[in-house]
């Protein structure tokens, strides 16, 4: 495991930002898994940066987000397909039908999550994966649990992460969806490279616990130390305890 050191959440999204932007210099027609959430905002920025200054093209890019809200439809402002068309997707010249994100609206979760599923692998499986950090060491939204869930699946989301992220809707837990698609432990070690990006002191105990504590499926980010290619990049507030 490579773990970079950044000042801060700024060089932290433009260390991130040059290691997409070298996966898609390297191979053209790469197939990226994406993220939400306040930790990728920045990232995002820096690569319709790059963009914009010719240096990388999204025309032959394909996406496969991590997760997305059930029951939200891809045009509320707070659905993870809103977001992505947002924060990236509207500002560079990728083609709308090469971006998958689980559809929030259908309600067959078993087959909407299996034909998640089969698409990724479909296309020859995911070439970079990026990851946020949950407080409770989620990734996707893939709870803290008994075991860990391989496939895409549908997940209760538990009182810590329905708290978390109640500031997107009025801070109020009752307007939001509790219950998510999500690509599972297994989808995600399959990607070939895993890049994982943290900032901030409130994420440091539990970064450390991810990557230095024993392997459980009660901290779900665990599982990637096993994955053979993970790079991590994260400020010093994230890596205070480490030394
Ligand atoms: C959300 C998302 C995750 C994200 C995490 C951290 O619930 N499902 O994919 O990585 O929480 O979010 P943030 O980056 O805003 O701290």
């Amino acid at each position: 495991m490579n773990i970079i050191k950044t000042q801060n959440y700024e060089e932290m999204s433009k260390r991130a930002a040059d290691i997409i932007a070298a996966q898609i210099i390297l191979k053209s027609n790469s197939v990226l898994g994406l993220a939400t959430g306040s930790s990728p905002e920045g990232l995002y920025s820096e690569l319709i940066k790059k963009f914009n200054s010719n240096e990388i093209s999204f025309k032959n890019i394909q996406t496969f987000n991590l997760d997305e809200y059930k029951g939200l439809a891809p045009d509320h402002d707070q659905s993870y397909r809103f977001f992505m068309n947002e924060h990236l997707f509207n500002h560079v010249d990728i083609l709308p039908e090469n971006t998958y994100i689980p559809d929030g609206l259908k309600s067959d979760a078993d087959s909407e999550c299996s034909k998640y599923e089969n698409l990724i692998d479909s296309v020859g499986g995911i070439d970079i994966q990026l990851l946020g950090l949950g407080l409770n060491g989620h990734v996707g939204f893939n709870e803290p649990d008994t075991s860990f869930v391989l496939n895409t699946h549908c997940v209760e989301l538990t009182a810590s992460t329905l708290e978390a992220n109640s500031r997107f809707f009025d801070n109020d837990i009752k307007k939001m969806p509790h219950y998510a698609y999500t690509m599972g432990i297994g989808t995600i070690m399959k990607a070939k490279k895993i890049l994982l990006i943290v900032s901030g002191s409130k994420k440091a105990e539990i970064l450390y616990k991810s990557l230095t504590g024993p392997i459980t499926p009660q901290v779900p980010a665990s599982i990637l130390q096993l994955h053979k290619d993970v790079v991590v990049v994260a400020d010093e507030a994230a890596l205070k305890y480490f030394n």
